[in-house]
């Protein structure tokens, strides 16, 4: 009998051992845990649930046809992403009503496109302004110019939102983001499709001023917003010094080569 019984005892002990609490180590860092503000699952909301109608318009669908001709016709679920972008620019926003449009088109199980579009931060889930602006405040943009972190303020108190929100009167969401890739031109903005480079506090706000004077100028009254770019009178990325090097030219194709094509100079001398 006590042989029989022997062998219950030590699974007997495991197994209410492993009931006990346990306690939790984190043993590689000691910060907080920090959840990603954006969830990467979809709650039904009044303006975004898939009962919601969403169909291509015209001048879209032939897009649609001039995008999938370029996919082999068993690889059409390559279009996806450029599909899901005509969708958000349509739309406003990816809804889950886009995404679904989306996967029917191109004959893809729906969760397939949830995952491409859950996974690029490009794909708003989620409603944003007229005027999405995204200021980049990674190292070079922060370190650059006055730094992104006046940027960050000077915008914060111009439109009276933090970042991560959208004014009540829905013309502007602001987000930080990660590289934009015109760190040469540090601090920059993206608002919408355009760069807005070597920021100041000043120029953001008349920036944001021009932009919201644009959207609720009457017909007829004219608005100067000032062109995508650098705000500080350059070009483009030229040194804002001026030329410092390269000021004259030490090599003219238009000289140095011979015009009937053979090598110039003493190189198509025949040798001695
Ligand atoms: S760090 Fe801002 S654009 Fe690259």
């Amino acid at each position: 009998m006590a042989s029989k019984l022997f062998p219950a005892v030590p699974r007997v002990g495991r197994q209410l051992t492993r009931q006990l609490p346990r306690a939790q180590f984190r043993p590689f860092s000691a910060g907080p845990q920090r959840f990603s503000d954006t969830l990467h699952v979809h709650r039904n909301t009044p303006e975004n649930n898939p009962a919601l109608p969403f169909q291509f318009s015209e001048q879209n669908n032939q897009l649609i046809e001039e995008i999938l001709a370029r996919y082999p016709p068993q690889y059409k679920k390559a279009a996806v992403m450029p599909l899901l972008d005509l969708g958000q620019r349509q739309h406003g926003y990816t809804s889950i009503s886009v995404m679904n449009e989306v996967a029917r088109i191109l004959e893809m199980p729906p969760m397939r496109v949830y995952e491409v579009a859950t996974f690029y931060t490009m794909y708003n889930r989620d409603p944003v302004g007229k005027y999405f602006v995204q200021l980049c405040t990674t190292t070079p943009c922060q370190l650059g110019g006055c730094g992104s972190d006046k940027i960050v303020q000077a915008i914060t108190e111009h439109l009276g939102i933090t970042p991560g929100h959208t004014t009540k009167d829905g013309l502007f969401t602001f987000i930080e983001v990660e590289c934009l890739g015109a760190c040469v031109n540090a601090p920059m903005v993206q608002i919408n499709d355009d760069y807005y480079e070597d920021l100041t506090p000043e120029s953001i706000k008349s920036l944001l001023t021009a932009l919201k004077e644009s959207a609720t100028a009457t017909s007829g009254s004219q608005v100067k917003v000032p062109a995508p770019g650098p705000l500080s009178g350059r070009d483009t990325c030229e040194n804002s010094a001026g030329l410092t090097s390269l000021k004259e030219i030490v090599w003219d194709p238009a000289t140095m080569m011979r015009k009937d094509g053979a090598l110039d100079g003493e190189a198509a001398q025949p040798a001695q």
